[in-house]
This record gives C-alpha cells, structure tokens and sequence, in this order.
C-alpha cells in the first residue's frame, strides 16, 4: 500500500491526473474503472487540460463507471451517465460506445448485474480502478454489512449516504434508495487502484480503511490486501492516520 500526502484537493486532482494519464499514455487500450461524486471532479478537469494539450488519445479507452443509482433513467442530469458525460466524456475522444454505466433502469436488475460483471470480465479486467470514499467508508456503494459483496449488485443505500448526496438533488426526497453497484471482486481485481479522498469528512474512514482491521463494516479496508494501491490524500484527509 502508497499513501501520498499532498497538501489540498487541487493537489490531490493533479496527482490523479498525472496517473491516470501515464497509464493511458503507456497502455493505449486501457480498461480504467471511473467514479463520481465531488471528489473526481476536480482530476477529470484535469484531465482533459492534458488532453487538450494533445498528450492523451482516449480513441481506444474503455471504462467501467463503478454505480449507478437504480430507477433513473440515463437522461436524468442526476444520474451517474450523465455526470460522466457532463464532467469528462463529452469533453474527450473517448467513444462512449465504449463507456459503460450500469443500466439503472433495467427492469430485471440481477440480470443487469450479471451483464455488468462479464462485461467487465470479457475486456480482461480494469486495468486502473478510481475510487472515491464515503464517510462511512463504502467505495462504489459497497455500504458497511456483514459481509463483503463479491459481484455486481442492488445496494439499499444507507441513510448516511442518502443525506451525503441530498446536496445533489433538490430535496432529500428525491435522492433514490437503491443503486447498482460493481461489488469487490471487479474492484479487487482490477491491476492498479488508486483511492483519493480530501476533507476532514473522510479522515476517520480512512484512518479505519487504512489503519484499522479489514472488516466488511468498513469496506473499504480490503484494499489492504491489494497488491497494488496508493492513496491520494489531501492534509485534512489524512489528518488522523498515525504517521
Ligand atoms: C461514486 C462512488 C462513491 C463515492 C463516494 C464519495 O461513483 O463510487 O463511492 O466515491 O460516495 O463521494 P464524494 O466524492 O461525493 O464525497
């Protein structure tokens, strides 16, 4: 496991950047796990200034977006297709036909669940896995249980989650309950992980992720026994881990 310290979000944004550029750079077929939420935003930007410097061809890339939330519709500007369209697709030369979402729509969505997995299965794995944290510490919507989740799956979101992402939506009400989610064993198998995370919000998370025994109710701490991970900190994030 890596931890890089960086000082704040744009710092944290840069470093991303730089990473997943240089495996888009050496592997040109890349297979790249992507995800949303706030913390992302900031790396995408930065991103596509690489790529409008002319040092990045997306033309071959495929990706897998970790979640979906179940029942919106890929239209819906809340839905995660539309955040990645929104926030990097629409501004590179990646062939959408090329980036998958889980359908949150699907009628039958254990099947959905199933296609995902052997998508991502057939194109041999990610080869860069972007993950951001909850405060509760789930990665995807992965939240807290019993048990880690092994595929793709229907997740009821937790009511932490539920208020941590009403900031998106209108009101509370309107933030839906479930959500599809890549389950561990995608995210585990994918070659190289990189974990970001800025805010004191996720410093106990990832103090628990980091520090703390690998235990499903903190998902995110089977990361430790991945082979290849490096955390991308900013100083608030980090603030409780040890050294
Ligand atoms: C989103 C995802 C989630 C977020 C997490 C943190 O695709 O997989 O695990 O990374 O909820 O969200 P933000 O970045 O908004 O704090």
């Amino acid at each position: 496991m890596k931890i890089i310290k960086v000082k704040n979000y744009e710092e944290m944004s840069k470093r991303a950047a730089f990473i997943i550029a240089s495996q888009v750079s050496i592997k040109e077929d890349s297979v790249l796990g992507l995800a949303t939420g706030s913390t992302p935003i900031g790396t995408y930007k930065q991103i596509i200034n690489i790529y409008n410097d002319k040092l990045i061809d997306f033309k071959n890339i495929t990706t897998y977006n970790l979640d979906e939330y179940y029942d919106l519709s890929e239209e819906n500007e809340q839905s995660y297709r539309c955040f990645m369209n929104q926030n990097l697709f629409n501004h590179i030369n990646i062939d959408k036909k090329n980036t998958f979402v889980p359908n949150g729509k699907a009628e039958n969505p254990e099947k959905e669940c199933k296609r995902y997995d052997s998508l991502v299965e057939k194109s041999g794995n990610i080869d860069l896995q972007i993950l951001g944290i909850g405060s509760n510490a789930h990665i995807g919507f992965n939240e807290p249980d019993d048990k880690f989740a092994k595929g793709t799956h229907l997740v009821d979101l937790k009511q932490e989650t539920i208020d941590a992402n009403a900031r998106f939506f209108k009101s509370k009400e309107e933030v839906p309950k479930k959500a599809i989610s890549m389950g561990m064993k995608n995210i585990m198998a994918a070659k190289k992980v990189i974990l970001l995370a800025s805010g004191e919000n996720k410093a106990q998370a990832i103090k628990s992720t980091i520090e703390g025994p690998i235990n499903p109710l903190v998902p995110a701490s089977i990361l430790q026994l991945h082979p290849d991970v490096t955390f991308i900190l900013d100083e608030e994030a980090a603030s409780r881990l040890d050294k």
